[in-house]
């Protein structure tokens, strides 16, 4: 009797091994993958690559848009950004998404204005009266009108992103009236209504790459130069120039452009995921960029003692009256409606515009 006994309980404990053994292989689906480690073969790679800082506009919108895309495809969809001109600079990068080398770059819209001469008119002087009308331009249908000029064979128009107003800065003295430009030596981004801009205050230009503007400022190469306040405060331009003129005289716009095959490449669902993750990172776009052009130039005024200069009424209008031929210049090459557009867009934002 005890013998069976025992041949019992063996058998009832070598059941339960094998039942909690079988349990434990089968229940394998309930395992949680590491995100990374899932489907790593299937995942989309968008290599974006742009010149600016971390800490600027552009990057903390392209890092929205990677965390957007990432959310909204369920991390089908990985957005690898390149900062600082890590992978490619200025001019570079523009070859190496053409090539596909990487899949979307934003540069400034005045360096591709040899490509989509429409663009120009986002660096007319004086464009834009008020911050609203940036924001007006760049979503409503002047915006829409330049994004479809930039569909080519090879490239996609996907969004147009604001850094926020121009400044002039220079270690030539204070620059508040037209005539004090003159014998200034400028490092310019390229771009032809940039360049026409510095020949009418009858200043020399150079097309220095971004990252190599700092240097040519520290070793007198250069007496001064054009930026943002958060392009100014990044790359500490404002610790090698003695002068900056808040003067609010240009806009520096991006236009965010993506790789066609790569795009055609991509399923349906991806491509509206990516559409709407654009749209939320430009709304964040042009809500935070006044904000952050702001604490830069906070934090310049407290990091050095540059003299800062705020244009008043009457010097900001005679560098308009210096710079007006511009517009009439370069109607041929933006298209007379879309001009006609900014007119009426300049005009509802309280600028007296010359035709008044
Ligand atoms: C510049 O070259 O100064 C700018 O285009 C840099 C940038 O992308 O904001």
């Amino acid at each position: 009797m005890k013998k069976v006994m025992w041949v019992l309980l063996v058998s009832m404990f070598l059941g339960l091994l094998l039942y909690t053994t079988f349990n434990l292989l089968s229940n394998d689906k309930d395992i949680v993958y590491d995100d990374e480690q899932e489907g790593l073969n299937d995942q989309i790679i968008i290599k974006f690559s742009y010149v600016v800082a971390e800490n600027t506009p552009k990057a903390l919108t392209a890092q929205k848009f990677a965390e957007l895309a990432q959310e909204k495809t369920n991390g089908r969809v990985k957005v690898e950004v390149f900062p600082n001109g890590i992978l490619y600079s200025d001019e570079e990068e523009i070859e190496a998404i053409k090539n596909g080398n990487v899949q979307m770059i934003a540069p400034a819209s005045s360096k591709v204005t040899s490509i989509f001469p429409e663009l120009n008119l986002l660096d007319l002087p004086f464009a834009f009266p008020t911050y609203e009308s940036i924001d007006e331009a760049l979503t409503g249908e002047i915006g829409k009108s330049l994004l479809k000029a930039t569909n080519t064979d090879r490239l996609i128009g996907f969004s147009l992103w604001n850094n926020g107003f121009k400044q002039v800065t220079s270690n030539r003295g204070s620059l508040t009236q037209p005539e004090d430009f003159q014998g200034q030596y400028f490092r310019v981004m390229p771009g032809d209504v940039i360049e026409k801009q510095f020949d009418l205050l009858n200043v020399q230009t150079s097309q220095i790459p971004f990252n190599l503007t700092y240097l040519n400022l520290e070793n007198g190469t250069i007496t001064g130069q054009e930026n943002t306040l958060s392009n100014i405060y990044s790359k500490k331009f404002y610790e090698v120039q003695d002068h900056m003129t808040i003067s609010n005289h240009g806009l520096l716009s991006y236009v965010v452009l993506m790789n066609k095959d790569f795009w055609n490449g991509l399923p349906q669902d991806i491509q509206k995921s990516l559409n709407e993750a654009m749209e939320e990172a430009t709304d964040w776009n042009l809500q935070n960029a006044l904000t952050m052009n702001k604490n830069a130039l906070e934090k310049i005024k407290k990091k050095s003692d540059i003299h800062i200069h705020e244009l008043t009424r009457e010097e900001k209008e005679s560098w308009m009256k210096e710079l007006n031929p511009v517009y009439e210049q370069f109607e041929p090459v933006i298209g007379k409606e879309l001009l006609s557009k900014l007119q009426s867009l300049r005009k509802a934002n309280g600028m007296r515009v010359s035709d008044d």
